[in-house]
């Protein structure tokens, strides 16, 4: 005879599973966004500077859907759902500062840098409450950070003097 065992989903209880529904969607939302300027900003990108910017936009877009795939799953795995559909995306990020046709390096990317800054405030502003809630969502809005600032550098450093 098989004896079946009732499992609860979650590991984690309702108080963090919110917190962390609360504090990382933004950040999902945002990191998608990021990653469809981001391919507008590879498409469009113009001047001396071409293959460098070209390629490196491709990695910040990769890293944007892997950060946003992170985090979208932290929130699955306690036990609450994610809405990242694009219409949702749409209206709760900011407009892009990526321009809607061809651009010069320079000003690609500062647009893609600033959308960056808008994620990475939303990124700490999860770091400051998840430390209150769910210390293991707090490690992956820390991860991000990391990532992001690394990509941000990297993107900056070709404008710095
Ligand atoms: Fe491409």
């Amino acid at each position: 005879m098989t004896k079946t065992q009732t499992i609860s989903m979650t590991a984690t209880g309702p108080e963090a599973a919110s917190s962390t529904a609360q504090f990382l969607t933004p950040v999902v939302l945002g990191l998608q966004a990021l990653a469809v300027n981001g391919k507008q900003a590879h498409w469009n990108v113009r001047g001396s500077n071409f293959i460098a910017i070209h390629e490196l936009l491709d990695t910040v877009v990769a890293n944007a859907q892997g950060f946003a795939d992170l985090a979208a799953e932290r929130i699955v795995a306690l036990g609450l759902p994610i809405d990242a559909r694009v219409s949702t995306v749409a209206e709760k990020t900011g407009a892009t500062r990526v321009p809607a046709g061809f651009a010069q390096w320079q000003d690609e990317i500062t647009a893609v840098v600033t959308d960056m800054d808008a994620v990475i405030a939303d990124v700490q502003a999860a770091i400051d409450a998840l430390d209150e809630t769910d210390l293991t969502s707090q490690d992956v809005a820390i991860a991000i950070k990391a990532g992001l600032e690394k990509d941000r550098w990297f993107l900056s450093a070709h404008l710095a003097a």
